[in-house]
């Protein structure tokens, strides 16, 4: 029912954004058609305008609603015992243009396949990607894409003592598993709805090579559920051809554990690659392979990933995926 109701509105928009939607597609239009999945974009298909009625979610004792999990300018905080203390900078942001860190990232730092995994990262490789954002240095490869813009919005705006508390911040926590991959022949049938594939019942298509990455339970990822969990369905065959590139036994300096340690979960200030979004990989080695993701770190990543082909790229984020965090 709610599906049914967000396609009628998304209609309703459709014909009041028509210039809109034709200048994102024609954006999307200049990622490679393998790659297409890591950068969905339709913002013509909105939800219902947001249930202001409090409602809870499995585990805890907190009480939110749809509205106030919508609003990038006062963070939700469902598993307030779960974490230290959340800086204003995290919780709140700064009006007007500073949203909260956790309104897109959520409180434990988990996020999605539209954003970025920072629970855990170490604190100097989050002061330097801020840098980074802020300098142009960083950017993606369909840096018009409205997450991608309002972040480097934010390393824009926020202040040296804001960015340094929200690193300490996403730092200490401790990184959790919130994708499962399955290897498959068939996706279910999905449709996009802003920055996601959602399903569509119960149907199946054929999944290609590319990487269908959905909500399990859509609206406890809008309630900013931070345990909200995603399904990864990967081509057969991604893993082992994933593992082999990670492992690169005939060119040594390319392995990934070499630099990002033995388990891949980051070595001193190099972050950690295991169990984050294939999503948010992929858009990364892809910006690293056309060096539109350029700051001094990705010096030592442009060698590595400019040898990887589109089905590569698609292979080891579903192998990465699969890691535990
Ligand atoms: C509007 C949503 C939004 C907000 C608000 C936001 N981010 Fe992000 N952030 C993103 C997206 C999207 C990406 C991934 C960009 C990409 O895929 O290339 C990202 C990526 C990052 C990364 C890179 C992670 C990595 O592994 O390299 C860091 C660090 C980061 N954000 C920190 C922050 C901090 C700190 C704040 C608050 C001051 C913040 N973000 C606010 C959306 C947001
Ligand atoms: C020679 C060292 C080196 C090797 C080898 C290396 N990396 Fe990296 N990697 C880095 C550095 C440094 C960064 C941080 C780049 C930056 O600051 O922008 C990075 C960043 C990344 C990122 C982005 C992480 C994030 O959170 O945004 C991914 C994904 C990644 N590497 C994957 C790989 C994979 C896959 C391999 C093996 C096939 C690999 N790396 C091998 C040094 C290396």
């Amino acid at each position: 029912m709610l599906v049914l109701r967000r396609v009628v509105v998304g209609l309703l928009a459709l014909v009041a954004c028509g210039n809109l939607l034709l200048a994102q597609t024609e954006a999307v239009k200049d990622i490679p058609a393998q790659l297409s999945w890591a950068y969905l974009w339709d913002d013509a298909v909105h939800g219902p305008s947001p249930d202001p009625q409090p409602v809870q979610i499995p585990g805890s004792t907190m009480k939110y609603s749809m509205q106030q999990a919508r609003n990038m300018f006062s963070t939700v905080d469902w598993f307030p015992e779960a974490h230290p203390s959340i800086p204003a900078v995290v919780a709140l942001g700064r009006r007007p243009d500073l949203r909260a860190c956790g309104g897109c990232h959520r409180v434990e730092g988990t996020a999605g396949a539209d954003s970025a995994n920072l629970a855990g990262l170490p604190a100097a490789y989050i002061v330097q990607q801020m840098a980074d954002f802020k300098s142009g240095a960083r950017k993606s490869a369909l840096q018009s894409r409205p997450p991608e813009n309002l972040m480097t919005l934010a390393a824009q705006v926020a202040t040296d003592e804001e960015i340094q508390a929200a690193a300490k911040y996403f730092s200490e926590l401790k990184p959790r598993q919130v994708i499962r991959v399955v290897e498959t022949n068939a996706a279910p049938t999905t449709t996009v709805l802003r920055y996601f594939y959602i399903r569509q019942g119960e149907s199946q298509e054929p999944l290609g090579r590319r990487i269908v990455e959905v909500p399990d339970d859509f609206e406890q990822y809008e309630l900013h559920n931070p345990r909200a969990t995603f399904t990864a369905y990967v081509p057969v065959g991604s893993l082992a051809k994933g593992q082999a590139l990670v492992e690169s036994k005939s060119n040594p300096a390319m392995a990934c554990t070499s630099c990002h340690g033995a388990d891949l979960r980051g070595l001193a200030d190099l972050p950690s690659i295991a169990g984050h979004s294939p999503s948010y990989v992929a858009r990364q080695l892809y910006a690293f392979k056309i060096g539109v993701r350029n700051g001094a770190g990705a010096v030592l990543m442009k060698p590595v990933a400019e040898r990887f082909s589109e089905d590569d790229i698609v292979a080891v984020s579903a192998y990465l995926a699969s890691l535990s965090p």
